[in-house]
């Protein structure tokens, strides 16, 4: 089938089953296109949490669409391709986590969302790209067990008094560890004016770099106000094709064009239109997991809701 007439039949599809696409901003922008909301973890979590409809097309990897399942036990959670597993959120062991939180029993735990849900049960608070050092700033305590992304933790121990101890030791995301700071650097002298917005998951020598450190919906709503007309974005490339697309009058130049992640891209139209036509595949996480796992997701969209009150 063609990109319209498959298009054409998922709006259908949706509307038949009064089903919602959330899609992240990594998507193939045929994905994109149809979203009822697009945006970045947080975004997603937060969205899941109040939609409307009965059933979740959550075109992500699989932490994001366990997220949306834990937050509607009452909805049926839908993954266009069960195989698009952020390999980070397998880096974090079940075993590793218990034992550094027997060796630190004071610390809080406070996990990315890039976890899988039974890590996410073990913790006192999740976070995001979009509000790592404001949930940590939160807490009461001063000692912090952060995992899985060490660069993540690197952003955040700057901004921090408190001691972040990351877990495990080398947490990554092989996306943005491809992006090197000589890059970056080259792209800077090239375009002198450009402001340069950079993922927190890349290297501690590339975030230096940055004008801005932004999630992926940062990076839009910084290139929507900034006076700036050039941007260099390190970031994943699904993430300057929508910044183009919704910035017309600017110009983003990726670090790297070959920065895609692979898991991200399993999710195409043929099989976001089975997913609907076959209610498949069901995202389904254990009851007492998810219970566990909320408490840590919701104490997150609490501290993060009450500080966008604030
Ligand atoms: P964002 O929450 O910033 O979209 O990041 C998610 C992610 O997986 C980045 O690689
Ligand atoms: Fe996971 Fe990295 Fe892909 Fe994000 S870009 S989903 S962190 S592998």
């Amino acid at each position: 089938m063609q990109v319209a007439e498959l298009s054409r039949k998922i709006v259908e599809l949706k509307r038949e089953q009064n089903a919602a696409l959330l899609v992240h901003n990594y998507q193939r922008t045929e994905i994109q296109l149809l979203a009822d909301y697009m945006g970045d973890s947080l975004d997603l979590a937060r969205h899941s949490a109040k939609v409307g409809a009965d059933l979740i097309l959550l075109c992500g990897v699989n932490f994001m669409a366990e997220t949306a399942a834990v937050l509607n036990p009452e909805k049926t959670v839908l993954i266009p391709d069960p195989e698009a597993k952020c390999p980070m959120a397998e880096q974090l062991s079940l075993e590793v986590l218990r034992e550094a939180k027997k060796k630190h029993p004071d610390a809080a735990v406070v996990l990315y969302v890039n976890t899988l849900a039974e890590a996410k049960a073990e913790a006192d608070v999740c976070c995001t790209s979009a509000n790592a050092p404001q949930i940590v700033n939160a807490l009461d305590e001063g000692e912090i067990l952060f995992g899985p992304d060490k660069n993540l933790a690197w952003y955040v121990q700057r901004r921090t008094d408190k001691k972040i101890i990351p877990l495990p030791e080398d947490g990554y995301c092989y996306v943005h560890r491809i992006f090197s700071a000589a890059d970056v650097a080259l792209l800077k002298e090239k375009y002198p004016r450009a402001e340069v917005l950079i993922h927190p998951e890349c290297d501690p020598e590339v975030q230096n770099l940055a004008d801005h450190i932004c999630s992926t919906s940062q990076m839009l709503v910084r290139a929507k106000a900034s006076p700036a007309k050039q941007f260099i974005i390190a970031t994943e490339i699904g993430m300057v094709e929508r910044l183009r697309r919704e910035n017309p009058g600017k110009e983003f130049m990726p670090v790297l064009e070959t920065a895609i992640c692979e898991q991200m891209k399993k999710h195409t139209l043929e099989k976001v239109y089975s997913a609907l036509r076959d209610k498949k595949y069901v995202v389904k996480v254990p009851p007492e997991i998810a219970k566990k796992a909320r408490a840590a997701i919701d104490r997150m969209l609490e501290i993060s809701g009450r500080a966008a009150r604030d």
